[in-house]
């Protein structure tokens, strides 16, 4: 099954049928060149098959794990950077309340660490950790990374302090390489819950192991069906090389044209703010995956109508340099009527009989055109309602989509080398041992 559905009404005036046509052998090819495996980047595939591949014991044993801690804690601190962490923040706000923070729940309430140096935001998650029971899930895949390893470092003394080391270790679940690294070193040695981060698959494409599934089940939400939404999508992009019956492919398309005509930033538009991490998460995988070699599409993300209010006139009016790429929602999960007035004061009577979600609809679609007629190619990515299977769908969608782009780009999606610049400036300003005498550049 497919539910989403690239509706290009706003965009034909930008990209013709034509130049899909003549893109399109370019993107066959380079999806070709994804599933052979002989293209750059390949140790990095695992991502491809793992909807279908991951063993159902490691689902089972996630499970487990959330049976085992969820009922003695109130707080679960997900510790990660990047890619260990964007994935599970994607899908957990996307379907959790905007006030889970505040509300009473049968679940543990996911916070995040370890992708700040924040000094401040440590001491405010101390004094929150000191007066509420919480256990922890850590995850880097390299076990190496700084901000994390610092994190850890600062919460493994709390967690130990509080409840004793035997405890204590009970309430860390490690996700890490299966070998090597400092935090691999560590679990083994203190004897840690323990799960896998597959070598084949980087930390971007990473959500649909354990890295998200953990903090995405001790959320509460249903893993099952966000693995079925993304094997449901895999099939679909896996299977048709018709590059306009494969979103994957028409999107990976479409983004390339446009790239190639100088539209050199893509904005993720949401009329939910609740998709706010999920634009987070596409910006990593598609800012890491394509931003190389002097080339890659700049991707930004905004959130309307609320930023109709602060970006919305430089989309409107400001340098052609945009496509905006509209994630549009039919339904939402609950109803709210404006109530009626009859004094009128504010003059919305008008609205009167009509919810929530028409408004925003006909704000979107206002939007759309607007903007179109502004000179911003606009595409829609359309999808019946936010849950787990249809959060399923768009990640394995976004994934593949992300490789073929990359790969029709001609770079390798899947290293991240601009990454190690600014760590190795900070390693030599904090003295790391091995870092002595080199130069800042
Ligand atoms: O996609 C990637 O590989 C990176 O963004 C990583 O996820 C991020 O740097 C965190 O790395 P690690 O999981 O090794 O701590």
């Amino acid at each position: 099954m497919n539910d989403l559905r690239i509706d290009t009404e706003h965009l034909r005036q930008f990209v013709s049928d034509d130049e899909i046509r003549q893109i399109s052998p370019e993107v066959v090819a380079a999806k070709r060149t994804l599933l052979a495996g002989d293209g750059k980047g390949n140790d990095f595939l695992g991502w491809v098959n793992l909807p279908d591949e991951l063993d159902p014991a490691i689902v089972a044993s996630v499970k487990k794990e959330v049976a085992r801690l969820a009922p003695k804690i109130r707080f679960f601190v997900v510790i990660g950077i990047g890619g260990s962490y964007l994935g599970a923040r994607a899908v957990i706000e996307a379907l959790q309340s905007e006030f889970a923070a505040v509300l009473p729940s049968q679940h543990p309430y996911v916070i995040y660490a370890g992708h700040t140096l924040s000094e401040d935001y440590y001491h405010q998650l101390l004094a929150l950790l000191d007066a509420n029971d919480y256990a922890v899930a850590v995850i880097s895949k390299s076990g190496t990374t700084t901000e994390p390893a610092v994190a850890f470092r600062i919460v493994k003394a709390h967690l130990e302090s509080k409840y004793g080391k035997a405890e204590a270790s009970q309430r860390i679940v490690a996700i890490t390489d299966a070998r090597r690294g400092a935090l691999h070193d560590i679990a083994v040695q203190e004897h840690y819950p323990m799960y896998v981060i597959p070598d084949n698959v980087g930390g971007r494409f990473s959500v649909l192991t354990p890295v998200g599934l953990l903090p995405i089940a001790m959320a509460g939400y249903n893993i099952d069906a966000l693995l079925q939404g993304a094997r449901d999508m895999r099939q679909l992009c896996v299977g048709s090389d018709d590059v306009l019956a494969n979103p994957a492919l028409h999107y990976a398309a479409i983004r390339n044209i446009l790239y190639r005509k100088g539209r050199k930033v893509e904005m993720l538009v949401n009329f939910l703010p609740s998709l706010k991490f999920l634009s987070e998460w596409w910006k990593q995988l598609y800012g890491e995956s394509e931003g190389k070699e002097g080339k890659g599409i700049l991707p930004h993300s905004l959130s309307f109508t609320t930023d109709l209010h602060s970006m919305g006139q430089y989309v409107q009016q400001g340098e052609r340099l945009m496509f905006e790429t509209f994630i549009s929602v039919d339904k939402p999960s609950s109803k709210v009527e404006i109530p009626s007035d009859e004094q009128n004061l504010d003059g919305i009577n008008y609205l009167l009989g009509k919810t929530l979600n028409e408004i925003n609809h006909n704000a979107e679609l206002g939007t759309m055109i607007a903007h179109r007629g502004g000179g911003v190619p606009v595409l829609k990515i359309q999808v019946p309602r936010v849950d787990e299977y249809v959060l399923g769908q768009l990640i394995y969608f976004f994934e593949f989509a992300c490789g073929v782009s990359g790969y029709t780009l001609g770079v390798n999606p899947f290293d991240q080398p601009g990454v190690e610049a600014y760590k190795k400036n900070m390693f030599i300003l904090l003295g790391k041992p091995g870092y002595e005498g080199q130069q800042l550049a």
